[in-house]
């Protein structure tokens, strides 16, 4: 068996894609997968959260564009059966310094080859609030992608996303599938949270997942906790519903 691939994408800052890749992440381990989260942001958010304190990476995301295999910059994470590819502040760069070089969009996909595959069922990406090189190569690179929608921005940017991805689609990676959306910072009891929801679902159809995140501060504490929300508040409704959004996957995927 090969791994899914998938990417959390939106370019619209603070939606909730890092709190979701990791988190998501972790749910999926405690349903008995083997994940890889490997983190494409330059903040390095992911990283932080995720990494073991003290624990000195050898290399990194950015070592892959210039060559590096992938296997070699895998890292074991604060949670057993999760694995991670660190990223670095410094990855931003790659920007600039491939520019110019050929099949610089195909970098990732390349990387992720059969070896590493084979070692999980499930690699989730972290991306960085932009629509630039890192974020093409992500697209590259997966399978499927997942659209977190924060409540307040609502559909702020997304068809720009949307066309994105269908470029992608037709030049670089035809069988990209947007799986799911994902409404985020999501309460319900508000008509305007309903509106909301309502109007994607119009849009999206069967792609709005029937999981959605509460907003929860739990989920905003665990990471300067250098914890999963299922280790520091493990009966929380942030914790709660990523491990419905967890199942939910997993019975669709099959
Ligand atoms: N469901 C939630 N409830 C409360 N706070 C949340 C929730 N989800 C995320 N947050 C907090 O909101 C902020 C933005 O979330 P997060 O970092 O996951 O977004 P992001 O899309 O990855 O941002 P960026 O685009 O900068 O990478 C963080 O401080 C995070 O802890
Ligand atoms: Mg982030």
């Amino acid at each position: 068996m090969k791994a899914k691939t998938i990417s959390i994408s939106n370019q619209k800052g603070g939606v909730g894609k890092t709190t979701t890749a990791v988190n998501l992440s972790a749910g999926l381990v405690l349903a008995g997968k083997r994940v890889l989260l490997i983190d494409m942001d330059p903040q390095a958010n992911a990283t932080i959260n995720l990494l073991p304190q003290g624990y000195q990476t050898k290399f990194t995301i950015k070592d892959i564009f210039y060559g590096t295999e992938l296997n070699k910059a895998i890292c074991p994470s604060i949670m057993k059966g999760l694995d991670i590819v660190p990223s670095i502040l410094g990855f931003a760069a790659i920007e600039s310094e491939l520019a110019s070089k050929i099949g610089r969009e195909l970098k990732l996909k390349k990387a992720l080859n059969d070896q590493v595959k084979q070692q999980y069922d499930f690699i989730i990406i972290d991306t960085p609030p932009s629509l630039d090189m890192i974020s093409i190569n992500t697209l590259c690179a997966a399978d499927e992608v997942i659209i977190p929608i924060h409540e307040f921005y609502a559909l702020e940017g997304v068809s720009q996303l949307m066309k994105v991805i269908s470029q992608v689609k037709e030049d670089l990676n035809p069988g990209l599938k947007i799986s799911a959306i994902l409404l985020t910072m999501y309460d319900e009891r508000t008509n305007l949270a309903k509106e909301i929801k309502e109007k994607i679902q119009e849009i999206f159809g069967d792609a709005l997942l029937n999981t959605t995140i509460p907003r929860n501060i739990k989920l905003a504490e665990a990471p300067s906790h250098n914890q999963t929300i299922f280790d520091y508040a493990s009966d929380s409704t942030g914790a709660k519903a990523y491990m419905d959004l967890s199942n939910e996957l997993i019975g669709r995927w099959g």
